[in-house]
């Protein structure tokens, strides 16, 4: 499956560590690697016992490195260390909510990506479960405003990236239309984190060509919403309503969509609220064969070609949404 170009985290035998949660004050006593950019490979930056500086981590921020690494022998003292740390940067009211926003994503993208790149679906749900507590907390305050929320996200195309903006985006949008009560986003952040999972079943060549699809390419792509259903179908620790926004997120209730074209009702709330920031997230960020459209196109865009094929109220409100500020 795709994986982000932009943040490759994952090296064999090591846990990625977010340079955006060290200071000075508090690294882990551990040995920390580096990787080299031109050859990939990972060498030594800072041993156990060395004192890590503020001007290091200048440093390292300017040189854009935005990971460092620890062995596996150190997993689980790392992964304490990020969630600790995590947590601290969420209540750090000293940090504007925009910059708490930015961190987390940063982090939590990496994280995500390092699950994905795995393809074990219970790495994928570890994941994507701790992510979206943390996320949920930030999402739902008042203000935090969808438009606000846009704004602070990457746009390239990377299945990762997507993943993580849906899952925002439906918070957001789920907040707005009270279809839930508060206890239940971050059952639907999860939602959103795994709404593509099955496109982990489905080859790299054809989720990044360049190119158009060619019809028999196009139905394998379509199928990644019945083999993400495949692949969590059994689960227990997913409820119906992520299951169906994983396996019905391309219906259109105007039964256009995909996999088996259901109409209106026949669509869980979740899956229609998952269609309108989908399509919306798809349109606002690039893509390998074209470049992202402003918000007004992609509004535009949505209401000349799928006016009748999205859920009104929530399409309303979701336009709403974003231009409020
Ligand atoms: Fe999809």
């Amino acid at each position: 499956m795709a994986t982000s170009t932009t943040i490759q985290t994952q090296c064999l035998g090591y846990t990625p560590i977010p340079v955006a949660l060290l200071s000075a004050e508090e690294v882990p006593a551990v040995d920390l690697y580096r990787k080299d950019a031109e050859s990939g490979r990972l060498r030594l930056y800072r041993a156990a016992d060395v004192p890590m500086q503020p001007e290091d981590l200048q440093r390292l921020n300017e040189s854009n490195t935005h990971w460092l690494y620890a062995t596996d022998i150190d997993h689980e003292q790392m992964q304490r260390f990020i969630r600790r740390k995590l947590d601290l940067l969420i209540r750090d009211e000293s940090l504007s909510l925009r910059d708490r926003f930015g961190r987390l994503n940063i982090v939590v993208e990496g994280l995500l990506t390092s699950a994905f790149e795995t393809n074990d679906t219970d790495e994928v749900m570890k994941s994507a479960s701790q992510i979206s507590a943390m996320a949920v907390r930030l999402l739902c305050r008042d203000d935090m405003t969808a438009g606000d929320l846009i704004s602070l996200l990457h746009h390239d195309y990377q299945t990762v990236t997507h993943s993580l903006n849906v899952s925002y985006m439906m918070v957001a949008l789920a907040r707005d239309l009270r279809l839930v009560g508060n206890d239940e986003l971050p059952s639907v952040a999860v939602a959103g984190v795994l709404h593509d999972i099955g496109k982990l079943s489905v080859s790299d060549r054809i989720l990044t060509k360049s190119d158009r699809l060619q019809r028999r390419e196009q139905r394998v792509a379509q199928k990644h919403p019945a083999l993400g259903f495949r692949r969590l179908g059994k689960r227990t620790d997913i409820s119906f309503a992520q299951l169906m926004v994983v396996y019905q997120h391309h219906e259109r209730t105007n039964g256009k969509g995909y996999p088996v074209s259901a109409v209106g009702d026949e669509i869980h709330p979740w899956a229609r609220l998952c269609s309108v920031v989908n399509v919306f997230e798809s349109l606002i960020s690039n893509r390998p064969y074209r470049g992202r459209y402003s918000l007004a196109e992609a509004f535009s865009m949505m209401d000349q070609h799928l006016s009748d094929g999205l859920d009104q109220e929530m399409y309303q409100c979701w336009k709403q949404s974003i231009r409020k500020k």
